[in-house]
């Protein structure tokens, strides 16, 4: 199969010297390119900045911005069997990006922020994707029923849900615990491992999922 995986977080300039962003280190989209490599795909991985050397053999495409991201997904989803967006985009962005470095000669800062565009909302409905398409959901709380929520919304095959707000797994960490939503209310958790073996489970799951079953030999 060819894959498209999104990593990493988005940087949103506020001036030339600042940004937002957030703590995704973009370990479970490399792991999850490098598991998909081993096991004879070919990756088109749109990254965020992160501090990690590219999988050999991977086809990298650096993006900083959402607004990057969304367009790189736009020009490489066409001719992609599945697509897992693994990323953690921003939502919002600043509304307006000063020309300048901001200078302190204020007691208070109101930063305006806009929507940055749904990468995992357009796959469909924007750019006709018509693969397996699975999304990510982090969430605090209520966590398998804003996954499924989300599953119908975006149009998508499976949500990878994880609960952030649990100490030493997802963001920034080299384990995470997740639960695979299905369509029709399906879950399944994949328990508490390192982030390269819950790659491996993943690819394998989504190999198996996205492949049309072979027509039975009489
Ligand atoms: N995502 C994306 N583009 C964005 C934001 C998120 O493609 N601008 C993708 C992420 O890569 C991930 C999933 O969407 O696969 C995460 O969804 P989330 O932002 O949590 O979705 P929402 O349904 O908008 O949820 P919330 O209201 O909790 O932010």
């Amino acid at each position: 199969m060819r894959l498209l995986i999104t990593a990493g977080p988005t940087r949103e300039p506020i001036d030339p010297v600042r940004f937002l962003s957030n703590r995704s280190s973009g370990k479970m989209g490399y792991a999850l390119a490098e598991a998909a490599l081993e096991a004879g795909h070919a990756v088109v991985l749109i990254s965020g900045p992160v501090s990690l050397p590219p999988p050999a053999g991977v086809t990298l495409v650096r993006v900083e911005t959402a607004r990057q991201m969304f367009e790189a997904v736009e020009t490489h989803l066409s001719g992609c069997d599945a697509a897992i967006f693994s990323a953690a985009v921003a939502d919002y962005r600043p509304a307006q990006v000063a020309a300048e470095k901001i200078k302190k000669n204020t007691d208070t800062l109101t930063l305006e922020l806009e929507r940055t565009e749904d990468i995992l909302g357009s796959a469909r409905s924007k750019f006709g994707f018509r693969g397996f398409l699975v999304g990510f959901a982090a969430e605090t709380q209520n966590l398998v029923e804003h996954a499924q929520d989300k599953l119908e919304r975006k149009q998508c095959d499976m949500i990878v849900a994880n609960d952030v707000s649990q100490a030493g797994i997802g963001f920034d960490s080299a384990e995470n615990e997740v639960t695979l939503c299905l369509p029709g209310g399906r879950k399944i958790l994949v328990p508490r491992q390192s982030k390269t073996a819950l790659a491996r489970e993943l690819i394998a799951r989504i190999t198996q999922l996205a492949t049309p079953t072979a027509p039975k030999s009489k």
